[in-house]
């Protein structure tokens, strides 16, 4: 992936293709909010059907429209993934179904569970279950694994691996927090991982499910990361990356602990 699409594209309203691959393409049609927690989205455009992952807010509904208009016409739109619940992630889905009951929504049990609750009036949606479906095949014949990575940080988060370009969506995971932000990471990593560092220190559980998440990737090639928040890590930096979540140290791994003795006032 090249540099260049940091200024070759006006991130304030731009659909930015960011890998071609004839009649599959993934796109960002994120958002550009000057706040330091900015949503990535992520359109796979795949001859005539479109997939959002991660759709992001209510709020910031149109302004992904708007950029996927740019490649597409809207009705090509039939799936939504949703790597967890959290608001930031997935509260969207009710505006594109809104547009289009049709629309499939690929989860987790576990994340299907709690997005039931962004519908009204006990309005159903076509589910996916990711768990008795754990690899879907487009019709270019590329093919995306779900990849659960449990407490990364939410219990039923998944992450998506693209065997075709070798991409892997990440989510939360190597998300950052920065108010400067360039779509694709140019500065040095060791600038990133202050960056993730914020995020990671107080929404991933811990060292153990940050390693039990990386073992996924014994024998599958990352050559492209592209987290939900921050920057995205290009082939150069993603054994980094890799090392930085073998060797975090967060969430509950900070706990200290209690002794019986101390616990002693409960039988
Ligand atoms: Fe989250
Ligand atoms: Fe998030």
């Amino acid at each position: 992936m090249n540099k260049d699409i940091n200024t070759k594209y006006d991130l304030s309203k731009d659909a930015v293709l960011l890998i071609d691959k004839g009649h599959h393409k993934i796109y960002w049609v994120g958002t550009t909010s000057t706040e330091a927690l900015r949503s990535n989205i992520y359109l796979i455009k795949d001859r005539r059907e479109g997939m959002i992952i991660d759709c992001g807010s209510q709020g910031e509904f149109q302004e992904t429209v708007k950029r996927i208009k740019q490649v597409m016409p809207l009705s090509y739109v039939t799936k939504v993934f949703a790597n967890h619940q959290d608001p930031d992630v997935t509260s969207a889905m009710v505006d594109w179904l809104e547009l289009n009951p049709n629309i499939e929504i690929i989860a987790s049990p576990n994340t299907h569970t709690l997005i039931k609750h962004y519908m009204s009036d006990g309005k159903e949606y076509r589910y996916v279950n990711t768990e008795r479906n754990p690899t879907l095949t487009l019709d270019s014949g590329a093919v995306l694994e779900f990849i659960p990575s449990p407490f990364m940080h939410s219990p039923g988060s998944v992450s998506i691996y693209n065997r075709h370009t070798k991409t892997l969506f990440s989510g939360d995971i190597w998300a950052a927090i920065s108010l400067e932000w360039k779509l694709i990471l140019e500065d040095d990593f060791s600038e990133h991982i202050e960056h993730m560092d914020f995020f990671h220190k107080g929404y991933i559980a811990s060292n153990k499910a940050a390693r039990n998440f990386l073992i996924n990737f014994k024998e599958r090639e990352v050559t492209n990361i592209m987290p939900q928040h921050g920057s995205i890590i290009t082939q150069e930096n993603v054994k980094k990356a890799f090392a930085y979540l073998k060797n975090l140290k967060c969430g509950i791994d900070y706990f200290r602990d209690i002794s019986d003795e101390e616990l002693s006032f409960i039988e």
